[in-house]
């Protein structure tokens, strides 16, 4: 039976860094890339299982701004399994009505991959089980950066003048959403320039499973340990008050 703690809250924005997938392969004796596919399946695996755990938006790193340093080939072969991923899985989204879309920049990809892109949050944007976002070419702080250099200098810069024109740069008109959950697969314990400004307050789990090995249980298992968690936001929990 669903524990009673998953019918809390209607919304949980889980947020995932999928890290691992090359020390995965590595340890097999395989190249890296059987590592990133075997990583695509776990996401098919994560997206399926969110939703029955009170998951309503849920947004992972795929390729990270930064990432473009790797080797060429592998950048190619990471292009290569998101496109596919995107093209194979759009279908599937609007069945389950997933709606999937794309944070990053995309002006660095290919007209292909930015077509791809287009098809699946066109076809999907109807969706209203689950909100899928896919990092690509995303760094927070450019993200940051871009948002404020839309200021105009005149007016006053108030928290939520920039936090509409930070959402603008991803969805215009949804209200930017603050994580409640980040996931770190693979063992590291850092954030790696991910949701940094929608990161603030939320509660951090980092896991050594390599992100090829996720699946439904530990995303189960984080989103319990979360639900044990007491999130304070600054102020001073309710029972010690003495009110
Ligand atoms: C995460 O796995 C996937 C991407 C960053 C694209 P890595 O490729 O970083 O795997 P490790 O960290 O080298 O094991
Ligand atoms: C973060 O992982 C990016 C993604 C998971 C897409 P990295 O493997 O690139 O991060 P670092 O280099 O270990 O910080
Ligand atoms: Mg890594």
């Amino acid at each position: 039976m669903m524990p009673s703690t998953f019918q809390q809250s209607n919304s949980l924005h889980a947020a995932i860094i999928m890290d691992g997938n090359g020390r995965w392969a590595t340890r097999r004796g395989l190249p890296r890339i059987e590592g990133h596919k075997e990583g695509s399946k776990a996401v098919r695996r994560t997206v399926e299982a969110a939703p029955g755990l009170g998951i309503t938006t849920l947004t992972v790193y795929a390729f990270s701004s930064d990432n473009w340093k790797r080797p060429r080939d592998e950048v190619q072969q990471l292009m290569a399994l998101l496109y596919d991923y995107l093209r194979h899985e759009k279908d599937r989204c609007v069945a389950q009505g997933i709606r999937l879309s794309v944070i990053g920049r995309r002006d660095r990809l290919s007209p292909l991959m930015r077509a791809a892109i287009r098809a699946a949050e066109t076809a999907t944007a109807g969706g209203a089980t689950l909100h899928f976002r896919i990092a690509i070419d995303y760094s927070a702080r450019d993200t940051i950066l871009r948002a404020a250099s839309r200021w105009d200098g005149q007016t006053a810069m108030t928290r939520d003048a920039f936090l509409e024109t930070l959402a603008d740069l991803h969805h215009p008109g949804v209200p930017l959403p603050e994580v409640d959950l980040l996931i770190r697969t693979g063992g590291e314990k850092r954030l790696s320039d991910f949701l940094l400004w929608e990161s603030a307050y939320a509660e951090l789990y980092f896991t050594d499973r390599m992100w090829p090995d996720f699946g439904a249980d530990d995303l189960r298992a984080a989103v319990e340990e979360f639900h044990r968690r007491t999130r304070r936001f600054g102020a001073v929990p309710v029972a010690a008050t003495g009110s």
